[in-house]
């Protein structure tokens, strides 16, 4: 097999993570990397070995020797970006979020579609060998019905730390940076919410620092989910059932699901009867986000313009609803036209 041949546009912190993970796949290979800056596109490339460098994006997407795009700007640049990429015909797999509205997310889908190239958001939760496993179990019944789900996400980020998390008009917020997760999985193991209500505490800039969320999903189950950009939080992500409990220590980064049958009967319904450990069908490689790099490179050699794990229709839904929730918390784009 010929190798997928990859390009960098956003030589930043999420992108060194990506490309050692790269690194250790066979079948693809980082041939270019583009930065606004000559100098840093080059440091880069020296870093990760990579044989082009571009000091603008524009320069990077014209390299025929490049496949598929992975855009790694902030998420207010995102469409201006995969926009470049498929006017030169590449293939994207774009960070997540996909845009800052679904009004933006469905121009990039539709872009995408005009012209016939693959685009899948980075949502590498939805690729993750645990994440799959688990929810095959959930959706399958083998775990009781779904009751309620908790998932919690955040890291503190000191002032100055990074332009992109300060600055609203690059889509600074802990909604759309760390709350698309536990919405994710949400999604992934419950279904379609039916309703969502939220409450956040905003900077001075109207930033969502934190914000929680409560939704109902098909057949009653409820979650509760957090996300925050001051506060250290657990990164546990856990569902009970009427039959037990499945617990995600690291839900972003899971090595295994946990999970503990409910012991009917037993004192005050405190105590777990057997427990079960659901790991991966494969082993994860790297730091996960090897698992969605092999999912492009699946569904491009496919001839597929969509992911089945990352479909745009999933996308499109995440972000409707952090619409909704940025609506409820009134949390506003400077660059986004709102309805
Ligand atoms: N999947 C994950 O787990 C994960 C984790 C972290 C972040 N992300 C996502 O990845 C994206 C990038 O995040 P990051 O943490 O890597 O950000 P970052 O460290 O700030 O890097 C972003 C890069 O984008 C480029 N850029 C282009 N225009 C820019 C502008 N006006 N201001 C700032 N940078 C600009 C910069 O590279 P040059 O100037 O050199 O071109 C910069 O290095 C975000 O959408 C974020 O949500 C995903």
């Amino acid at each position: 097999m010929t190798a997928l041949r990859w390009a960098i546009l956003g030589p930043g912190r999420i992108a060194r993570t990506f490309a050692s993970d790269l690194a250790l796949l066979p079948d693809h290979q980082l041939v270019a990397v583009g930065s606004r800056s000559p100098e840093r596109a080059a440091a880069f490339a020296a870093d990760f070995e990579v044989a082009a460098s571009y000091g603008s994006y524009e320069e990077l997407v014209a390299d025929p020797q490049v496949d598929v795009v992975y855009i790694a700007s902030p998420h207010a640049l995102h469409l201006e970006h995969a926009r470049l990429a498929f006017r030169a015909g590449k293939h994207v797999l774009c960070e997540k979020p996909l845009t800052l509205s679904v009004a933006e997310a469905e121009e990039m889908v539709a872009l995408a579609a005009e012209h016939g190239r693959f685009l899948m958001e980075a949502m590498w939760t939805a690729c993750h060998p645990v994440i799959l496993a688990v929810r095959e179990r959930v959706l399958a019944g083998d775990l009781g019905r779904p009751r309620h789900l908790h998932a919690e996400l955040g890291f503190v980020v000191p002032p100055g730390a990074s332009a992109r998390m300060h600055d609203p008009a690059l889509g600074a917020s802990a909604l759309l940076d760390m709350g698309i997760y536990p919405l994710t999985l949400a999604h992934l193991l419950l279904g379609e919410a039916e309703e969502l209500a939220a409450t956040a505490q905003l900077s001075e800039d109207g930033i969502d620092l934190d914000v929680a969320i409560s939704g109902r999903y098909p057949g009653g189950a409820l979650a509760t989910m957090t996300a925050s950009l001051t506060s250290w939080s657990s990164r546990r992500a856990e569902l009970a059932t009427d039959t037990g409990r499945l617990t995600l220590e690291d839900f972003h980064h899971p090595d295994a699901g946990t999970w503990v049958s409910y012991a009917a009967g037993q004192g005050d319904g405190t105590s777990g009867g057997t427990s079960e450990q659901i790991a991966g069908a494969a082993p994860v490689i790297g730091h996960g986000f090897s698992h969605e790099i092999l999912e492009v490179g699946r569904c491009v050699a496919a001839g597929l313009t969509e992911s089945p794990l990352v479909p745009h229709a999933q996308t499109l839904t995440i972000l409707r609803q952090m619409d909704d929730v940025r609506r409820q918390v009134g949390v506003r784009f400077p660059t986004v036209a709102e309805g």
